[in-house]
């Protein structure tokens, strides 16, 4: 069988991303052009700013993944581009990228779901991963515990009722003064940190033993930043991010692990942003290796946003006959599983 080769385009938040894929497994090039620094003036995203940057990138980073990989638009036999969820504005940049890519070219155009695309990233690294397998994504925007039943087939046991994890690490950091993005801050202040020094909630939901609820974790960590402002104490920003990381940490561990008791799980992925969270990956490995469980888990690069994710989840697309067409638009509520 010849190869196949994708070119990934991907644009749903910060981040201008393209990617040359080979057999969905095999990353020839990837791209990301990060906005991070423009948005940290604004301490978050400003979707406006996203899209104007997304146009002022695309061609350039297209461009470059196709160099990088030593291809040329010739060599591609289709294009995958993320259509949603994200940011409306953001999102339409790619698509229109990609269609207009497609229809030059003659290619197939394949619109791949974000979230598809953090749990496809394990397949890059990890050659022997298939589904049937669990995985928890959680992101900036997700946080979602999913049964991966086969490729592009997903059924979503868990999710949360109020802040995805990523919007908490991000809210948090805010607050305690750490700024954009707040995830990698606080994972880089925790490691000084002692996590036992303040006794934060670890929430459980009525209703559904996997879903999860980080609203009342980020109030407590107010309140006691208002707690110890109110009395004049000075705050210990590295034992409050670490007391905040252990209580989200654990939480993502027992629930997860609850699942993989439940369903007989032998092999358990984690994917998206936070999964890039070094005290995550460190509980989950462990918790996975006492129950002799499989555990998979992308590199720190392929954890956040980017293309070669989302050429490796449009290549079992591909492959399975799944094509979008030119009515390709952005939608940035798109549900999992959903066409
Ligand atoms: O998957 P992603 O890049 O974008 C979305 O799809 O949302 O995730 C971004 C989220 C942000 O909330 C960011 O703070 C968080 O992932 N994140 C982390 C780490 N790196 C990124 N959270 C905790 N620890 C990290 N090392
Ligand atoms: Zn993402």
């Amino acid at each position: 069988m010849s190869d196949t080769l994708i070119l990934a385009i991907e644009s749903s938040c910060d981040e201008t991303a393209a990617a040359v894929v080979k057999n969905g497994r095999e990353v020839l090039s990837n791209i990301i052009s990060s906005q991070i620094d423009i948005h940290t003036l604004y301490g978050g995203v400003v979707p406006e700013i996203a899209s104007r940057k997304h146009i002022e990138r695309i061609n350039q980073v297209v461009r470059l993944a196709l160099s990088r990989a030593d291809v040329t638009l010739d060599d591609i036999d289709a294009i995958g581009v993320t259509y949603g969820p994200g940011l409306v504005g953001a999102l339409l940049v790619g698509v229109a990228e990609a269609k207009a890519i497609a229809f030059a070219k003659n290619l197939p155009l394949i619109g791949v779901h974000h979230i598809e695309g953090h749990i496809s990233a394990n397949y890059i690294e990890n050659k022997d991963l298939e589904p049937p397998f669990a995985c928890l994504v959680v992101s900036g925007g997700h946080t979602h515990l999913v049964i991966v039943r086969d490729y592009g087939v997903y059924e979503i046991i868990g999710r949360t009722r109020d802040d995805a994890a990523g919007e908490a690490f991000d809210k948090v950091a805010r607050a305690i003064g750490l700024g954009y993005p707040g995830g990698p801050k606080i994972d880089k202040v925790s490691r000084q940190g002692n996590a036992q020094a303040i006794a934060f909630p670890r929430a459980k939901v009525e209703g559904n033993e996997y879903d999860f609820s980080f609203s009342g974790l980020k109030s407590a960590v107010l309140n006691y930043l208002n707690g110890c402002a109110m009395k004049g104490i000075q705050v210990n920003q590295a034992d409050v991010a670490a007391s905040f990381q252990k209580a989200v940490t654990d939480v993502l561990v027992s629930h997860s692990m609850e699942a993989v008791e439940r369903y007989h799980f032998t092999k358990f992925a984690i994917a998206g942003g936070v999964s890039a969270n070094s005290a995550l990956r460190g509980a989950m490995e462990e918790a996975c290796a006492k129950r002799g469980v499989a555990f998979y888990r992308p590199s720190p690069i392929l954890c956040t946003d980017n293309a070669a994710m989302i050429g490796a989840a449009a290549y079992y697309d591909y492959i399975r006959g799944y094509r979008s067409d030119y009515s390709l638009n952005a939608i940035p509520n798109l549900k999992l599983g959903e066409r």
